[in-house]
């Protein structure tokens, strides 16, 4: 059945009312439900989230992410209750802050020392102030259609503008400084030969290439990683991978090893952590010396820090959430569950008539409707973004939570009849996007 949203309680619609009311656009950041579904969440358990009016959606926004147990897992409910009577914050490096770093060092091979800090943002700025003070250049070179988080160097052509202009860049907020359009080089993610020439040309002022490995739900080609480490290797670049999304998700090892890419930097986030506040810069130990403050006044110091960084509930909730993850056949299930709903999608599209299609991996996949593969930003620009996004809002409409027209993630919560109900429901939200393709 799908929600009849005039059925929400004055309660609920009061909630939405103070919300647009207290918080600009009633939101917390980029995104905010189109009004025939909004709701506020009262609960998640599991792979379920619970409206106030008590109505349940599968959830696969999990939190945009980083809920890759679902929503409160045991272990992670106690993990954290546990240190929240021993201290939620000391400022100083707790023994869970220090044991993440040490699982985090293990899992990836470029992340020899480890500085926490507060989001996914945060770590891919200073993954790029890093970048700059150890090389003393002050470039960076993105991928068209690449998100990095809100900072300003991360808020270059997110998206494609107009025709084809490489390496120019285009901001996409107000409010960023215009000196900075000259420091960010955009290269069209999955051609090579254009990135391998562009850091070619630039190399004298070029710190570092930041890539979603990845990007978005774009995988990368066959060699187009390994040639991006080789191409920044030569020419004295640091390569960043942005692992945010992809680390502890396609793989234990992220995207270095599920792709089997290396790197000298990596930014982590969402899962790392299990839905609670923390994120990290990983590195290589020469790189990251440069942010030791014993350093503190000399000329290469790179200052990373922040007064919640490492908390340490987080920290104890990423610890409990990656002695889930390691458990045997956890990421074959994640892979298993997330294809099986591709799989399904796409059938549902053939059925139904309309080329649906969920590029990415089992556990991160994005559905669009489009002819055609998906090799960069310009690709998935051309889909049909109106019938995706509307195919999103039946979703939701459905009962099937995730931010239309982007992402689905997958937790080890999912079930097969998790899938089932989804597919069903895609099946009937899909059949009014044809019957209605307004
Ligand atoms: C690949 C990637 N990098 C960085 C970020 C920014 O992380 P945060 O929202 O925690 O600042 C995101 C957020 O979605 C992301 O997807």
């Amino acid at each position: 059945m799908a929600i009849d949203v005039t059925a929400r309680s004055a309660r609920h619609t009061a909630l939405l009312e103070d919300a647009d009311r207290y918080l600009p656009g009633g939101a917390f950041g980029l995104f905010r439900l189109p009004d025939e579904v909004r709701f506020v969440p009262r609960e998640g358990r599991g792979s379920k989230l619970y409206d106030v009016d008590g109505r349940e959606y599968v959830d696969y926004l999990l939190g945009s992410g980083p809920l890759i147990l679902g929503h409160a897992h045991p272990a992670v409910v106690q993990a954290v209750s546990e240190q929240a009577a021993r201290g939620s914050h000391f400022y100083l490096p707790s023994k869970p802050a220090i044991r993440l770093a040490e699982e985090l060092s293990r899992a990836a091979p470029c992340a020899e020392q480890v500085r926490f800090v507060g989001s996914g943002s945060e770590a891919t700025f200073f993954a790029l102030r890093l970048a700059r003070a150890f090389t003393g250049r002050d470039k960076i070179l993105k991928f068209e259609g690449g998100y990095h988080g809100v900072g300003d160097y991360a808020q270059y052509s997110t998206a494609p503008h107009g025709p084809v202009d490489y390496p120019l860049a285009h901001p996409e907020s107000a409010g960023i400084p215009r000196v900075l359009d000259e420091q960010v080089l955009i290269a069209p993610f999955n051609d090579l030969e254009t990135t391998t020439r562009l850091i070619a040309e630039h190399a004298a002022e070029l710190a570092a290439v930041i890539v979603e490995p990845l990007q978005r739900s774009i995988p990368p080609a066959p060699g187009f990683l390994p040639g991006l480490r080789a191409a920044s290797r030569e020419h004295g670049v640091l390569l960043v991978l942005d692992e945010v999304v992809t680390g502890f998700r396609l793989a234990w090892g992220g995207a270095q090893e599920h792709y089997g890419v290396e790197c000298d930097v990596a930014a982590y986030g969402k899962a790392l952590s299990g839905g609670y506040p923390l994120a990290a810069v990983a590195g290589r130990r020469d790189v990251m010396a440069l942010c030791d403050p014993r350093r503190s006044g000399s000329t290469d110091y790179a200052v990373i820090s922040g007064t919640l960084s490492g908390n340490p509930l987080a920290a104890a909730a990423g610890l409990a959430t990656l002695a889930e993850l390691r458990q045997p056949g956890v990421y074959e299930r994640l892979h298993a569950v997330g294809n099986s709903l591709r799989d399904g999608l796409a059938e549902v599209g053939r059925k139904v008539g309309l080329p649906l299609h969920a590029p990415g991996e089992g556990p991160v996949f994005a559905p669009v409707i489009g002819e055609g593969e998906i090799a960069d930003a310009r690709d998935l620009a051309r889909a049909d973004a109106r019938a995706t996004y509307r195919f999103g809002v039946e979703l939701v409409r459905e009962g099937i939570l995730f931010t239309p027209g982007s992402k689905m993630y997958i937790s080890t919560a999912h079930t097969d009849a998790d899938v089932d109900r989804t597919l069903v429901a895609a099946e009937r939200a899909l059949a009014r996007v044809v019957a209605d393709p307004s």
